[in-house]
């Protein structure tokens, strides 16, 4: 773990400066180039709802790493399910490999039980899979679809799956082979 003093600041979305707002943006704006084709939250079809910012700030209250709650209905075998969508999560690359991903993906868990929150579901790279494992995920291997410009599409990366609390526990593991929608847009 890094000796430098670093500080995590969770904040509802409407309770988030336009300054860390911005940090935020620039962060992930540098770690993923805007992609024209890709859904987008000022895209109408986009029905995400923000909740909250996961910051971690360095000494000097730089921005070093951040991610976001969003709030989504999913079906599950058409059944619905309110989930916390996990977006964003980044940390400036001359940074990595010190902890500081893994801090900030537990201190989003935390907040999303806090709220109340039964699974976290998340879409990633394949070769993040591991990363996510390690912090409790499961990967969801059933089949998996989203909608975007009014079409159903199958889903090419991996989508893990969390739960928050030991009475979900054990349907988690029956979403591991399910039939999922993730709702309208990506993330
Ligand atoms: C994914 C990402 C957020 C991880 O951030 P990070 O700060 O490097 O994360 P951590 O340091 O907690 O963990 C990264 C690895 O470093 C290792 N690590 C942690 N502390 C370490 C230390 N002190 N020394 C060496 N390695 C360490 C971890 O074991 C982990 O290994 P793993 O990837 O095999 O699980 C970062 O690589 C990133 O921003 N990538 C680009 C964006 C991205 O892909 N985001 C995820 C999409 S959902």
């Amino acid at each position: 773990m890094s000796t430098e003093n670093t500080r995590l600041v969770v904040r509802d979305a409407a309770e988030t400066s336009d300054a860390e707002r911005t940090a935020c943006d620039a962060l992930w704006t540098r770690t993923w180039p805007p992609n024209p084709d890709e859904p987008h939250e000022d895209d109408p079809e986009f029905v995400e709802t923000m909740v909250a910012y996961t910051m971690l700030l360095g000494d000097d209250g730089s921005l070093l790493g951040a991610c976001v709650l969003g709030d989504r209905e999913i079906t599950v075998n058409g059944e619905p399910h309110r989930i916390a969508a996990l977006g964003g999560v980044a940390v400036e690359e001359s940074h990595r490999q010190r902890g500081y991903g893994s801090r900030i993906v537990r201190a989003w868990m935390e907040d999303a039980q806090a709220r109340g929150y039964g699974f976290g579901v998340l879409w990633t790279g394949e070769r993040r899979v591991g990363f996510y494992e390690r912090l409790g995920w499961v990967l969801l291997e059933g089949d998996l679809s989203y909608q975007w410009l009014g079409e159903d599409r199958r889903i090419d990366g991996p989508i893990l799956a969390t739960a928050f609390a030991p009475d979900v526990e054990q349907l988690l593991s029956s979403w591991s082979t399910a039939r999922i929608h993730l709702g309208v847009g990506g993330w």
